[in-house]
Formats: structure tokens, sequence, C-alpha cells
């Protein structure tokens, strides 16, 4: 335990809560100058000072860290009507609008009950073929565009360096796309994705800033992002209103959420609902997917004996022929590389819930005054010695049913849990597994030495800049 100060432990009197211990930082401001450095490195440091259940303040901000499954668990699902979306999620709406990601209460759970059955198993086995195909058009891109190694032994300086991380938002973003709206995002509505970057950007700095000016002054950052909104309203608009007037024939997202009915079969989305939908699950489903791939892919780039073995899976189980739904169950060790991968960098690294009635949590069942954002870092808690040891090291053996059955079942949450749970989870690890196979089965790739790769914690964990890899081909099985 640190030697650092602690917040209002010793209670003056009976009545003054019990809070957790934390950083006392600055009189006023707390630890805002945190948000400025290392998110990552600021919070496992105060779970290893602080313990399990820190609490920091930010301004008038009162943040509780939690990090034990059995508080996750309380949070999200025992006590979860307690602990709704946090305020901190308010910026998003600035582009997702009231979507499933941003909407609360009455609204949420009609939407939610709408469109579960749009990713219900069944309906995913449709999306898979559309998949691989994206996956094969991308991948024969990289042959065309004369970015691959056709030998191993040509795999030193000189030879083509792509940056994987770039690649891997194309091609999920191309999947999205032709699942969401039958259409190509990646090519014919290029500027749908960089008017979504600029969008995504600035509402990630807007979520950590504190000072948050009126989105209607004109400053540079508020005109581009409301043209980057206008750009994107302006593209859904129309496909939504394209559909409208001619809706046979497609079988993908945008059709099943215009079908969907409520249970009396007479309620459906209306045109500024299904915008806010469409909106929500091209945000959430691609770049979440995009940096899942990307940090497995660095990461078999590092483990070699690693990707041996999966690449013996895959050899086993498809020989060589482009996978499917039906495969999905015998690729088991290259689900275990995605969970282990998403363990140690999970695509969505914090989400936060706020307390409405007082409540206690932690070990020490510390006070949780009403008002307090209550925060689960997937980052710490996968990283948890007691429940992962050996922390840094990558192991996807860590994920055989054994070992996964002995684990507390919230010690792993890279989906959250409880009601409000990622609904692309299965439409994401079947994405997944589907679009590493088929990489990995095509290339070896090879990590360009002596680069530096650091984790970029915004809405989402991604590499900060490039990750540089080679693709060598390998011989046909
Ligand atoms: C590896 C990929 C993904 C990860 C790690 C991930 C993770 C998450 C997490 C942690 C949440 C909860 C956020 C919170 O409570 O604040 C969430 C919610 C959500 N995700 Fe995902 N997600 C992924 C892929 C997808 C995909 C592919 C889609 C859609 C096609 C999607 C759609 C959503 C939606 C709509 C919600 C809000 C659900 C609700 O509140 O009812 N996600 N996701």
């Amino acid at each position: 335990m640190s030697h650092a100060s602690r917040l209002h432990v010793n209670s003056p009197t009976k009545t003054a809560p019990r809070l957790p211990p934390g950083p006392r930082g600055l009189p006023l401001l707390g630890s805002i100058h945190e948000l400025s450095q290392d998110h990552l490195e600021c919070f496992s440091a105060h779970v290893r000072d602080y313990g399990d259940t820190v609490l920091m303040l930010f301004g008038p901000l009162r943040f509780v860290l939690v990090n034990r499954p059995e508080d996750i668990r309380h949070v999200l699902v025992k006590n979860h009507k307690n602990y709704p979306k946090s305020p901190t999620y308010e910026p998003l709406s600035l582009v997702l609008g009231k979507g499933l990601v941003t909407s609360e209460g009455a609204l949420w759970k009609r939407q939610r009950k709408l469109m579960q059955p749009a990713f219900h198993r069944q309906r995913l086995v449709e999306f898979a073929e559309t998949m691989v195909e994206c996956t094969r058009e991308h991948l024969d891109g990289w042959d065309r565009r004369g970015l691959v190694t056709a030998d191993a032994t040509d795999a030193a300086d000189g030879a083509p360096v792509v940056d994987i991380h770039e690649e891997m938002m194309r091609l999920t973003f191309r999947v999205v796309g032709k699942t969401l709206f039958s259409v190509d995002l990646a090519g014919d509505s290029r500027e749908f994705g960089d008017a979504l970057t600029v969008a995504t950007d600035f509402v990630s700095r807007r979520t950590e800033s504190v000072l948050k000016l009126p989105t209607w002054l004109p400053t540079p950052a508020n005109q581009r992002f409301r043209r980057a909104r206008a750009a994107l309203d302006q593209v859904v608009t129309r496909m939504i209103a394209e559909r409208r007037a001619a809706p046979e024939g497609h079988a993908d997202l945008m059709d099943m959420l215009m079908r969907a009915t409520d249970e009396t079969g007479t309620e459906r989305m209306n045109d500024e609902q299904l915008r806010d939908e469409v909106m929500t699950l091209v945000a959430a489903g691609h770049e979440t997917t995009s940096n899942a791939l990307t940090w497995t892919l660095m990461l078999l780039g590092r483990h070699p004996a690693v990707e041996r073995t999966l690449h013996a899976e895959l050899t086993r189980a498809l020989g060589g022929r482009a996978p499917t739904f039906a495969d999905l169950g015998a690729l088991q060790y290259t689900e275990q590389v995605l969970h282990e991968s998403m363990r140690l960098y999970p695509p969505v690294w914090m989400f936060e819930r706020v307390a409405l009635a007082d409540d206690q949590l932690g070990a020490q069942a510390y006070d949780i005054p009403a008002g307090t954002i209550v925060g689960v870092c997937t980052w710490t808690l996968h990283r948890r010695p007691a429940l992962w040891p050996n922390p840094e090291a990558f192991d996807p053996e860590r994920f055989t049913p054994e070992r996964v059955a002995a684990r507390p079942r919230y010690a792993y949450v890279p989906f959250a849990a409880g009601p409000r749970t990622c609904i692309g989870n299965a439409f994401a690890m079947m994405e997944a597994k589907l679009l590493l196979a088929s990489i990995v089965q095509r290339y070896r790739l090879e990590l360009v030495p002596g680069q530096t790769i650091t984790p970029d914690p915004g809405i989402t964990l991604r590499p900060k800049g490039a990750v540089k890899m080679r693709l060598i081909r390998r011989d046909a099985p």
C-alpha cells in the first residue's frame, strides 16, 4: 500500500461516508491533471497503490474505479437498475443521437427489444458469407497493390510494409457497410469514413475535456465537427430514403431494422430513430473489431509459436478452403487467441455508470454516494494478478474451456455484462474469427523490427500511429 495520502478514510463522525481510498490530487481540481497523462498507466498505478476500489476526484466529479469481479457483477447485473449510463456518454450522443449506446430508460428498452432479433444467431449465418467475401476482396487488393512478399527469405529490409491498423480499419468498415446496408463504405463512400473519423475524434476529445464549449460556437474544431456530422447525416438519410422507396431485395441489418416491430406487431422505428441506430451500429461495430484484429496480429507477430499453433488449427479445420459459419465451432484455438488478445488489449478499455441512490461497493463495503461515477476499466481488471497469474504474458491457454470455468465469470468482460451488454458480441466474435482465419490462412505476418507500439486509450483502445507489418505469402497447403 502506498504511503500517499488517503481521502476521507478516517471519518470524523459516524454519519460521514466511508469512501474508498485514492489519490488526493490538487485542492478543488483533484486528479484533473491525470486526464492529460497516460490513462492506462495512471489507473494501473492507482490500483496497485490503493487496491481494487479507488476513488478519484476530477474537479467536482467523484469517480470510483471498481476492479473486483463481485463489484462488476453488482453494478452491471445484480443492481443494474441503480447504475444507468453516466453523463460522460453525453458527448457521444452528438453523433449517435438516441441510439442503443446512448439511450436510457423506456426508449432503450423498446429499442433493444426491437433490435435483438436482428443479432440472433440464425441471422448471423447470413452475414458470415458476406464477411468472408469482403475479406477475400480486401486480401486480393493486398496482392494487387504489391504489398505481399512472395517468399519468406525476401522478408528483410526493402520488402513491402503495410500499416495493419489502417488495413484492419478499412476491412472492418467494409464489412459493416456490406452487412449493414449492402454498400461498399471503403470504396464508393470514402467520405463517410473520413467524416466518421473527424466526428469520433471530436467526441473523444470532448469526453475528456472538462470545459465543454457549446458546439454552436464557430471555433474551427466545432465547424469541422458540424461539417462532418452533416456529411454523415446526409449519407444515412439518403440510404434510408432509398430503402423506404425500394424496400425489397436486401438481406442486411438495415432491412431487419426497418422491418422490426414491437410485440404488438404494429410499431416500427421512424426515420430519425433508424438514423440514430444505423450511426450507432456503424460507430460501435467497426473500430472495436478492427482494434481486436490489429492487436491480435501484432501479438501473433511477437509470438511465433502461438502463430504456428493457430495456423496448424486452420490447416486442420479448413484444409485451405475459405472458412464458413459451419467451421466456427472447430476454430477453438482461434477463439482462444482472440480472447487472450482482448484480455490484454480490450477494444473498449473503460465503461462508466452513475449511482442513482447511495450504495456500497468493495471488499470493505465502502460507501458510494448517489451521483458517483463508477468505472469498469477492463485494462486493469484483465491484468489483475489475483485473477491472471503472470498477467502481461500472452497465453491463449488461459481460455481453454476448463480454465474459463475455473475463473469468476466477471473477471473478463470485454463486451460488458448485464442488460447493457454489447448487442454485437456474437456478430463481432464471428467476424473476428472469420477475418483472422482468412488472413492467417493466407499470410504469415511479421512485425517490422525496431518499432514501439503503444496503446492509445480514446473511446476505444487503438494503437498510437501505425503498426508496421510485412505480409509473407504461405505456400498453398
Ligand atoms: C470486438 C468488438 C466489440 C467490442 C469489444 C465491443 C464492446 C462493447 C462494450 C464494452 C459495450 C458496452 C459499453 C458500455 O456499457 O458503455 C458495447 C455496447 C454495444 N455494442 Fe459493442 N463491441 C464490439 C463490437 C460490436 C459490434 C460488431 C456491434 C454491432 C454491429 C456492436 C454494437 C454495440 C451496441 C449497439 C452497444 C450498446 C448496447 C446497449 O447498450 O444496449 N458492438 N460493446
